[in-house]
């Protein structure tokens, strides 16, 4: 035994108090500058040499190490809490999320089981989103990572509603023939990456093609799945999605669940983003067969503004469920009072046994702000891509892509090369670090990326993003000749 101290809590409670005090001055004073630093910035070669340093051996002061996290850690972020982030589909945070996210921590609950009141918590989550969906008062529910995660769980819920609870132990055989999903080919990559991961192939997802509006197309489906069953395929899931990656369309959730019904598969909704569109009493009936899903992946994280991660699974039936992932194990023995007490656990449900309390958060951020401030942003982010568009669409130079269904723009600058015009000027933007979108492809064209899905967003964002495209695009184009003047736009 050594002479020093046996714990590693602090010796001096109220100096922690003062340092502590000021990092979280410190967090305030970052989100409430944001809009007046850059979206993006690259870290220095100095900066990120300093992350090659040694294992730490012995100790360092906490605020020589908060002092290295606000030079070389805070100013190099992703951006996505920032208002001019409109690079992929990323919530913003908020003030709420980062306080509640420091009382979790505090808690250092583990939410995988036993009975506490942070698993009431996530369980009042479960019951509101049950309610938000009309899904049955017995669904079940939990916080995953994301909707890669969630997806990829309802890939295993559909396997145990084809093959039995049995396949977990069993494994596949060949007699259970090959077992098929289908989705569309605007569908999530995690989708593919979910059939491979349950050892169904990703080669099992048929990826039917979608309409001018990027839904997918509901007669090529029908005609997929015919020709499976007759070659002795067993189609087993059909996955809509409520905003599409690329573009944020919104399949046709309610043809979708006829057609899932009529065919008997699990019917899942990938909603990542395009789920929470529910919050608005505008956009709410764009979503309508959502309610008839036999499960729906959704983000948190994403349009609800909840500090990363949660993502979150919402299932009917849950026997189907607990069938899926609950596990005996010694160490796990419920007991009928007591610590070890309480019915289902999380990790019933999902595969992780020890969880961090994402409900908090999520909690959190429903009671502060309410629905009906969450869905005005999620209108707010519409109206901004809308407005958006009909920029687009009265600029020669600029090319909309697709139709804007709900927060997602893409387009392009006009230019012999655009391809290669388009990426360089998405990189050039990052670079100025005034606005971030994405790049990608659409009908073989390259396209920028515009997905608004930050509270903080607002118009002044996107007349940046406008003026930031044609300036890069007349400086690095081709077209030799700078086009009207910005200012008549
Ligand atoms: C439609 C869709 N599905 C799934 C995902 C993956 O979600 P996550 O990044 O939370 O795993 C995304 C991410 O943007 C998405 O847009």
């Amino acid at each position: 035994m050594t002479d020093g101290p046996q714990t590693l809590d602090p010796q001096d409670w109220e100096a922690l108090r003062r340092q502590g005090h000021r990092m979280l001055d410190d967090m305030i004073e970052h989100m409430r500058g944001l809009r007046t630093e850059p979206v993006w910035r690259a870290p220095p070669g100095a900066t990120r040499r300093r992350f090659d340093a040694p294992l730490p051996q012995g100790p360092q002061a906490l605020e020589d190490v908060h002092t290295q996290f606000l030079a070389d850690i805070a100013p190099y972020s992703s951006g996505n809490a920032h208002p001019g982030f409109m690079g992929w589909v990323q919530g913003g945070g908020t003030p709420v999320g980062m306080l509640a996210e420091m009382l979790s921590a505090g808690l250092n609950a583990n939410v995988g089981g036993r009975d506490h009141m942070a698993i009431e918590v996530e369980r009042q989550i479960v019951r509101w989103m049950a309610r938000l969906y009309r899904f049955p008062e017995a669904a079940t529910g939990l916080f995953l990572t994301g909707s890669s995660m969630a997806n990829f769980c309802a890939v295993l819920i559909a396997r145990t509603r084809a093959l039995g609870a049995a396949v977990r132990e069993r494994g596949l055989r060949a007699d259970d023939g090959p077992l098929i999903a289908y989705t569309s080919t605007a569908a999530h990559g995690c989708i593919r990456r979910g059939m491979d991961m349950a050892g169904l192939g990703a080669q099992a997802l048929r990826q039917a093609p979608v309409d001018a509006r990027h839904r997918v197309d509901v007669a090529a489906l029908e005609r997929l799945i015919k020709a499976d069953r007759a070659a002795g395929r067993r189609p087993f899931l059909l996955v809509g999605t409520a905003g599409t990656v690329d573009v944020g369309a919104i399949d046709d959730l309610a043809t979708l669940a006829d057609l899932a019904a009529a065919e008997d598969l699990h019917f899942h909704v990938d909603g990542a983003f395009g789920a929470l569109a529910v919050l608005s009493p505008r956009l709410a009936g764009r979503l309508a067969g959502i309610e008839r899903a036999d499960s729906i992946a959704f983000d948190f994280h994403k349009w609800a503004q909840v500090p990363y991660d949660a993502g979150f699974l919402l299932v009917r039936d849950p026997e189907l469920h607990r069938a899926t992932f609950a596990s005996e194990a010694a160490y796990l023995r419920r007991a009928d009072s007591g610590l070890a007490g309480g019915d289902w656990w999380p990790c019933d449900l999902g595969p992780d046994l020890s969880r961090g309390f994402r409900a908090l958060k999520t909690w959190f951020t429903l009671k502060t702000y309410g629905l009906d401030a969450l869905g005005g942003v999620v209108d707010r982010c519409c109206d901004l891509a809308q407005a958006l568009a009909t920029c687009i669409e009265a600029l020669d130079e600029l090319e909309l892509l697709a139709p804007v269904e709900l927060n997602v723009v893409c387009f392009r600058y006009r230019d012999p090369d655009a391809d290669r015009v388009n990426a360089a000027i998405v990189e050039d933007l990052h670079r100025q670090g005034r606005v971030a979108p994405s790049l990608t492809t659409l009908d073989g064209k390259t396209a920028i990326r515009a997905a608004i899905v930050n509270h903080r967003t607002e118009r002044a964002d996107i007349e940046a993003l406008i003026t930031g495209v044609i300036a890069a695009g007349r400086r690095l184009g081709d077209r030799g000749e700078p086009a009207a003047d910005l200012a008549a736009a």
